[in-house]
């Protein structure tokens, strides 16, 4: 009874803290209400508002699907393509998505433009995740790399492929913190950390957009899932999601608010619910925190069929309601549900909502397709994609970004590069000659025909030299074991072996969870096999997430994660295995050795007893409690030392900024690069503070043995956070300062932030 008593009193404290957090956040963004409503568009915008019905306003804030479902057959197909011109002639859509191709996209918009009653143009959307047909590494490698200038190409190509089919509008970047390697959509984000993915966020949106929005080579970014929709319970993709405000503003928002500051065109609101409201329907986060705090002038758009969901998630009692809550809470466009259309005119003659909440949202859409410049340009030239669809140059920066995402995790030996005089090598496993699996998920228009396998690539850059040996070994997933003793053989008549294993495209993505991370079907087997002969030994791990591989990493001396590397998967691979590039990536994300120890991140709490050998200490018993590899981990074919570590003071008042610098060496017989990082530790908060967050990394290019010296610079903003009052800002105390190759090792001082 007592304990009873006393849990009672802790939850109405805590949801008293709550309370008063979104009380204060709710009046500061009332007192700036008017910059939540939409400011007044052109006179062309504002002119057709005045002129529009109720209908045709729906009409603007409704999505449909473009209708090219390839499973219809033609006539069916061409009846339901005839349907959608009607509702567009109508003025009942105002967007597609998934709808690909100048010519059918030209078609559509000429009946918006010329045959409907205001002639407004369509905006079409496609999810351009990692490339159009010119395939990319997922955006998980590719944050990898730690180069956001890369990502921002790689976007543009992207932009520039998409662009020239007829797409206005991409629905990335994905900017979803995520600490559970079990979420499928951990391959579609840049990782565990905010800060590495704020700068990887920003970058795809200044990739995605250029500077002129009008510019043919430009697509409108979507910063999506708002928000929170990468911390699922359990890793379950559209689960629950249940967080402190802390969290979500420390962790999961800040991505958001950077894309927001390089100008991002719009938003997508999330499936999930945050702490009992569904995003979807969730006004503080959608309007107060996003258009009120954060200035954000564009529109948002729901997730599929996220507004009619709020039914299911108890949120909303029918249909009807739940359009008139998620216009409420500020989502402008209803992605395929088209409950907006159906249900909104109803609910304005209730007098349940107010048409300035439907003009608004027009406003921000009309707005929108005039600065990308639809009202003037509303055409696709038809045959630009044939110049630059999956051109040299294209390609020539997916073999860049691929290789410059591969992590080697262990180089024992110094296997890798692989040396000169090695004449027979066996490459085995299901993804060594592979090409839709390289593509990984979301890969737009790209086309498994268009990858370069493995096999192709070493082929290619040995050519007669070595005999490549090929052998399956096994499948994927499932499948007998047959061909395990194959490979066994091959291995044994070869100079060494090349592994490589992994998962499917299709294993991570949307509903692509997994409650099992570690190598699936036969795999393992496979390795174990091929390691059995006692040869010389590489394991390629190709995967959408970090995968739990234990033994491998006990027992193989050679390992480079590739994740799914796109369509110049085979060369890139041989650049890395050959020397021509000395590989520089390191891990967005922590690999766990096994998945009971997720969620596993670097910046976690330190907890009362923190993990040590020490029995009554937070730790499992039957694993240590170390991850596999840690956060911002990956090896070069060279070595560097970090010496020199010093701070300009070591007490800083507010205002003031602090220098800290170390001293690189290039210890090795190679050139290489490396990517240095600067955490920040502080050492006691009004709230509990995480033991190291990244406040900055730089990458360095050395000869052998050279030497350079890095600085960083803090300001008090690198220091700050929503402290026990929720108010963001640095407290005066100790900081320790680390400057080192990844989230573990390195040096570390510190200092003090001295009140004035
Ligand atoms: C996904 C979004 C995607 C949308 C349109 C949804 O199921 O969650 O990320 O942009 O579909 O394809």
């Amino acid at each position: 009874m007592k304990l009873f008593a006393h849990f009672r009193v802790a939850n109405i404290c805590a949801m008293l803290a709550m309370t008063w957090v979104i009380g204060y956040q709710v009046t500061v963004a009332r007192c700036e209400s008017q910059k939540a409503a939409a400011a007044i568009g052109s006179k062309r915008v504002e002119a057709l508002i005045a002129a529009m019905s109720i209908d045709e306003k729906l009409g603007q804030l409704t999505q449909r699907p473009g209708g090219m479902r390839t499973d219809d057959n033609p006539e069916v197909a061409h009846a339901k393509r005839e349907d959608l011109k009607r509702e567009v002639r109508e003025g009942k859509v105002g967007s597609f998505l998934g709808a690909f191709g100048a010519e059918y996209i030209n078609d559509l918009q000429r009946v918006a433009v010329e045959e409907s009653k205001h002639g407004i143009p369509l905006i079409i959307g496609n999810d351009i995740i990692h490339g159009c047909r010119t395939i990319f590494p997922i955006p998980l490698a590719e944050a990898a790399s730690w180069d956001p200038a890369l990502v921002e190409r790689s976007a543009h190509i992207a932009a520039v492929e998409a662009a020239a089919m007829g797409t206005h509008w991409t629905f990335a970047p994905m900017v979803d913190i995520c600490r559970d390697p079990r979420w499928g959509r951990v391959a579609e984000g840049n990782g565990e950390d905010p800060y590495l993915g704020s700068i990887i966020a920003a970058a795809r949106v200044r990739g995605f957009q250029g500077d002129d929005l009008k510019a043919s080579d430009s697509l409108l970014a979507c910063a999506k899932h708002f928000a929170a929709y990468g911390a699922p319970e359990g890793g379950r993709d559209y689960n629950t999601v249940d967080i402190s405000m802390a969290t979500l503003f420390e962790v999961h928002l800040p991505p958001f608010r950077a894309a927001v500051d390089a100008g991002v065109g719009t938003m997508m609101s999330a499936f999930n619910e945050i702490n009992g409201v569904p995003a979807t329907a969730n006004r503080f986060i959608m309007t107060e925190v996003l258009r009120s705090q954060w200035g954000f002038d564009g529109f948002v758009v729901s997730d599929w069929t996220a507004v009619t969901e709020l039914v299911a998630h108890g949120y909303a009692r029918d249909d009807a309601h739940a359009a008139a809550l998620a216009i409420d809470a500020g989502v402008d466009m209803d992605m395929t549900s088209q409950a907006y259309r159906t249900h909104l005119a109803k609910a304005i003659d209730d007098g349940h909502l107010d048409i300035r909440t439907i003009d608004d949202a027009v406003r921000r859409v009309l707005k929108t397709k005039e600065s990308i410049g639809l009202f003037d340009d509303p055409y696709t030239d038809p045959e630009l994609h044939k110049k630059v669809i999956l051109c040299d140059e294209h390609r020539g920066v997916a073999r860049e970004s691929a290789r410059r995402s591969m992590v080697l995790l262990k180089n024992d030996g110094n296997v890798l590069p692989l040396k000169p005089g090695i004449k027979k090598i066996a490459l085995i496993g299901p993804l060594a000659d592979n090409q839709r699996d390289m593509l990984g998920t979301w890969a737009a228009i790209g086309k498994a025909e268009d990858v370069v396998t493995i096999r192709t690539g070493m082929g290619a850059a040995v050519g007669d030299e070595v005999a490549i040996n090929f052998e399956i070994g096994c499948q994927i997933e499932g499948g007998d074991v047959a061909g395990i003793q194959k490979a066994v053989e091959v291995a044994r008549a070869s100079d060494m072996a090349i592994v490589v294993v992994g998962e499917t495209a299709g294993m991570s993505g949307e509903a692509s969870c997994r409650s099992n991370i570690d190598l699936p079907g036969h795999q393992l087997e496979l390795v174990k096999a091929i390691h059995a002969t006692g040869k010389p030994m590489v394991v390629l791990v190709a995967s959408g997430r970090p995968l739990a591989i234990p033994w491998v990493a006990e027992h193989v001396p050679t390992i480079v994660q590739i994740w799914h590397p796109g369509v110049e998967a085979g060369h890139a691979v041989a650049d890395v295995l050959f020397g021509k590039v000395n590989p520089s990536a390191k891990l967005p994300i922590t690999i766990p050795r096994n998945v009971g120890q997720v969620p596993i991140y670097y910046a976690h709490k330190q907890t009362g007893r923190p993990p040590s050998d020490s029995f009554f200490t937070s730790k499992y018993s039957d694993v240590p409690w170390t991850p596999l590899y840690p956060f911002g981990f990956g090896l070069s074919y060279t070595k560097f030392g970090y010496s020199k570590m010093k701070l300009s003071q070591v007490k800083m008042k507010p205002g003031e900024s602090i220098t800290a610098s170390a001293t690189i060496t290039n210890t090795g017989d190679v050139a290489g690069e490396e990517i240095v990082q600067l955490y920040i530790r502080d050492l006691v908060g009004s709230r509990t503070r995480p033991v190291k967050q990244l406040r900055g990394f730089k990458r360095v290019s050395l000869a052998p043995g050279e030497s350079k010296t890095i600085t960083f610079t803090l300001t008090e903003s690198d220091l700050a956070y929503w402290d026990s009052n929720f108010e963001f800002k640095a407290e005066p105390g100790k900081f320790v300062v680390s400057i080192g190759p990844n989230s573990v090792d390195g040096m570390s001082t510190d200092f003090e932030l001295i009140a004035e």
